[in-house]
């Protein structure tokens, strides 16, 4: 992606927070006030709007020729979930798909992914894709997801690490309503074997 960045455009980027230059789009903190721009938070920043994200990714879009995509959680915590209104601005900003994990930044990994979280990111929007995203580590959640939610697709992390096939039972049982079974010990052994033998 830094690549496509046009040198004159990054170099007008700028912090939202202090409009210090930037120069990157992947720095986490702007170096002259250590505004979050993104990465991980001990507390929510009072004052920091989807108004000012969606700054940051306008000039993300004017500086680069590929689509950009914004990721996100639910919220803070159950008492800020910010998601709708995030999507909804960003969306707005000309971000070409949202993708939302349905947890809140507090609960990190815990507790389980929140459907109705989802649906309301999908409601929020006015035609973007929403992607949805957490817990997907069968096909059969997939589905779950797609019909619950409303979400134009899932994007699946660790379920991917205890089954790689998982994607492609996921668009068989999507595309033909059949669960293919688990893969046998022969399929496993196939494909872990080149993997082993180059380690
Ligand atoms: C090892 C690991 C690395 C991750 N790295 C990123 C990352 O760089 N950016 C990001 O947005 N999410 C990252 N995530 C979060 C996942 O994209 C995903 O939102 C989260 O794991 C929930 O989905 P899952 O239940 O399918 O794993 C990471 C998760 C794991 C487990």
């Amino acid at each position: 992606m830094v690549d496509d960045i046009q040198p004159d455009a990054a170099a007008e980027l700028v912090c939202t927070w202090c409009s210090a230059p930037l120069g990157s789009p992947d720095l986490a903190r702007c170096p002259s006030c250590g505004a979050i721009l993104h990465g991980d938070l001990a507390e929510p920043l009072p004052g920091v709007t989807a108004v000012d994200a969606a700054a940051l990714v306008r000039g993300m879009i004017a500086a680069v020729k590929i689509p950009i995509t914004a990721k996100m959680r639910l919220g803070w915590d159950d008492d800020n979930l910010t998601a709708p209104d995030l999507a909804r601005v960003l969306e707005d900003a000309g971000v070409a798909a949202i993708f939302v994990h349905g947890r809140t930044r507090a609960q990190g990994f815990s507790g389980t992914v929140n459907l109705a979280g989802i649906r309301a990111v999908v409601a929020a929007v006015k035609s973007i894709p929403v992607i949805g995203n957490g817990d997907v580590t069968t096909p059969e959640a997939a589905k779950h997801m797609l019909e619950e939610t409303g979400c134009a697709g899932v994007s699946i992390g660790r379920g991917a690490f205890y089954d790689p096939w998982i994607f492609r039972r996921t668009n068989h049982l999507l595309r033909t309503g059949e669960l293919l079974p688990e893969p046998d010990f022969a399929e496993r052994l196939r494909v872990l074997q080149p993997k082993v033998a180059a380690a």
